[in-house]
């Protein structure tokens, strides 16, 4: 058996078509059941589905064969564990060019990010990415008090809980509706393939067939 962690909503629906490419159907709408393990029409391929920051943790430790996870949520999940090589385990064989988006530092309207930089004043920023930020920040020698938030992270610079906010921003339209602009550009996203190393050894044929399945799509953009 064949297990793929995936999250619901974007990453699930742009990761159909690479997997009619490998052959494989979904036979659930996640949408509209409450199951957690999917049918494929390949008996011997399921897909899981978890919440989008628990598919390394998934892959790595072998509750699932292989991934599909953002690379904000991969480099988040390392450097929360400690660093590139807590990644261990993860095999990262493919850039899919799916979930396209980026990571940003946004404040609100008016709000004059260049000098309070400039003047070293303490920033105060709110987000989901605490790792990526923290390191962002500390590259640029700005200090920084980070607030963890799991959302809405909009709200944080018009309530006055942060000064500013690093989240990702895909067409800018949230930003644009909550009256926020983007101050800096950190780092740009897709989803990536993630592999568990000890079962591309074991269950080597099935799992390159996949991964040799998606490159083409890939390759063919
Ligand atoms: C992300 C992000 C922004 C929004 C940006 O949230 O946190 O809120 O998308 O997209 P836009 O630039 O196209 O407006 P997502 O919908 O992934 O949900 P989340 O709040 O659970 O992260």
């Amino acid at each position: 058996m064949i297990t793929l962690a995936l999250s619901k909503g974007r990453i699930f629906d742009e990761t159909l078509p690479l997997l009619k490419a490998a052959g494989i159907e979904v036979l659930d709408d996640p949408d509209k059941t409450r199951k957690l393990i999917l049918a494929t029409n390949q008996p011997d391929v399921r897909v899981v589905l978890v919440r989008a920051t628990d598919v390394p943790t998934y892959v790595q430790y072998g509750g699932a064969d292989l991934g599909i996870t953002g690379l904000d949520t991969l480099l988040e999940h390392g450097m929360e564990w400690g660093g590139a090589a807590s990644n261990a385990g993860l095999y990262q064989p493919l850039d899919l060019q799916i979930a396209k988006c980026r990571i940003s530092v946004a404040v609100r309207e008016g709000f004059d990010y260049a000098a309070a930089v400039r003047q070293g004043a303490r920033l105060t920023v709110a987000t989901k990415y605490v790792a990526i930020a923290r390191e962002f920040f500390a590259a640029k020698g700005v200090h920084v008090d980070l607030i963890k938030l799991y959302g809405s992270m909009e709200l944080a610079p018009l309530t006055g809980l942060a000064d500013a906010i690093v989240d990702l921003v895909s067409t800018g339209n949230t930003l644009k509706a909550n009256h926020l602009v983007e101050v800096e550009h950190i780092m740009d996203i897709s989803s990536r393939l993630v592999v568990n190393q000890a079962a591309l050894k074991l269950k080597q044929e099935p799992i390159r067939r996949i991964i040799d399945a998606f490159a083409s799509v890939v390759e063919s953009k």
